[in-house]
């Protein structure tokens, strides 16, 4: 059941918005003890945006949301679901998605976030496309936004260097021609591997307490060498089997546009599906990991310089906090 049915789903514009301001890893080095080198060679960044004080989630959301519907000729009234793929809404409750919806007085859309780890950002095309190819939706407005750097323990060298702040944001609709379309999606979770990725603190488990803050219970805790080697044993075969079951060889797909938490994950992957690695549109050195906005921001800049172009098979492939991971077929 990977092949999308009902009616054709199409991208109809895309666009991304990120924080000004710039942390390199040499700037790092002077707050924890670490080194460009390390951070370079072990995972590909380069340096990361980092959001102002004042701004949230669903501020970085909202800006990605108004270049997509820019983008995409299309006003805020013609949407019918707002879909915001997020790990650090501004609130548990009201949703970013509710937040955006009512700030771009997208007055006929409903709104809901999706909190899948990194892997949000797939699960929310899936179900967005989902809804358009069954009729519910005609149109449907997808980001992925988070501002993680508020949420990082900037003592703890193992998660601090990692991470950034960012959005992009999708509009998808009916297929005009009933070409370019969404081809096929899987969606997969491991729960027993649920203590990988964590941030333990603040609410039902763990509330709101001195002590809690005091260990840091609120900032994000990561096993970073057990989720290098899940993803490394999960996600070749995985892909292999998406593939065979969309009717594609790996060599049909174009570009892979995978969750950008690591250059050597992406590579290693690569190597064991015997991909060139320059099928992989790669940003991470400029962005981090911007966990459930990674793959949009991915996408778009790679449309935009002109390396994606019209008619190209287009891998969404992400992998996060659950553990969940997943991905998306789409000819562009
Ligand atoms: N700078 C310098 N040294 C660091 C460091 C840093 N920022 N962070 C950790 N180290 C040290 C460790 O303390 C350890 O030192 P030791 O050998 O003296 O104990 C050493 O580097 C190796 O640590 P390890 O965690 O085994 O490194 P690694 O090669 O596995 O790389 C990650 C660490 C986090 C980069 C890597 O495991 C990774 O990318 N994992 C996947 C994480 C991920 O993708 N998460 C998001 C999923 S959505």
């Amino acid at each position: 059941m990977t092949i999308f049915k009902g009616r054709p789903v199409s991208l109809l514009g895309s666009g991304i918005y990120v924080p000004e301001k710039v942390l390199t890893n040499y700037d790092l080095e002077k707050m924890v003890d670490t080194s460009d080198e390390w951070i370079r060679t072990r995972t590909g960044i380069v340096e990361r945006r980092v959001a102002a004080e004042d701004q949230v989630t669903s501020d970085l959301a909202y800006l990605a949301a108004v270049e997509a519907l820019k983008s995409a000729s299309m006003s805020p009234e013609e949407i019918d679901m707002v879909i915001v793929a997020t790990n650090t809404p501004d609130t548990i409750f009201p949703s970013v998605a509710a937040k955006v919806q009512g700030r771009l007085e997208a007055i006929n859309a409903g709104a809901s976030d999706i909190q899948s780890g990194c892997t949000s950002s797939v699960y929310a095309l899936s179900f967005a496309a989902a809804g358009i190819a069954s009729s519910i939706w005609d149109k449907v407005l997808v980001i992925g936004a988070e501002v993680l750097t508020k949420l990082l323990n900037w003592e703890d060298r193992a998660t601090c260097v990692l991470f950034g702040d960012g959005a992009g944001a999708m509009v998808l609709g009916v297929s005009p021609d009933g070409k370019n379309k969404v081809i096929s999606t899987s969606l997969k979770s491991d729960g027993t591997k649920s203590d990988l990725i964590i941030l333990p603190g603040g609410l039902v488990e763990c509330p709101a307490s001195v002590e809690m803050i005091q260990k840091r219970l609120h900032t994000i805790h990561m096993k970073g060498s057990e989720v290098f080697k899940f993803v490394n044993k999960v996600l070749p075969l995985f892909l292999e089997q998406f593939c065979e079951e969309s009717n594609l060889s790996l060599n049909d797909i174009t570009w892979w546009i995978f969750h950008q938490a690591n250059y050597r994950i992406i590579e290693s992957v690569l190597r064991r599906l015997d991909v060139p690695v320059e099928r992989a549109i790669l940003n991470i050195d400029k962005y981090g990991n911007t966990s459930a906005a990674s793959v949009f921001l991915a996408f778009h800049e790679a449309l935009v310089d002109g390396k994606v172009k019209k008619g190209d098979k287009v891998i969404f492939v992400s992998f996060g906090s659950g553990m969940t991971y997943g991905a998306t077929l789409m000819e562009i």
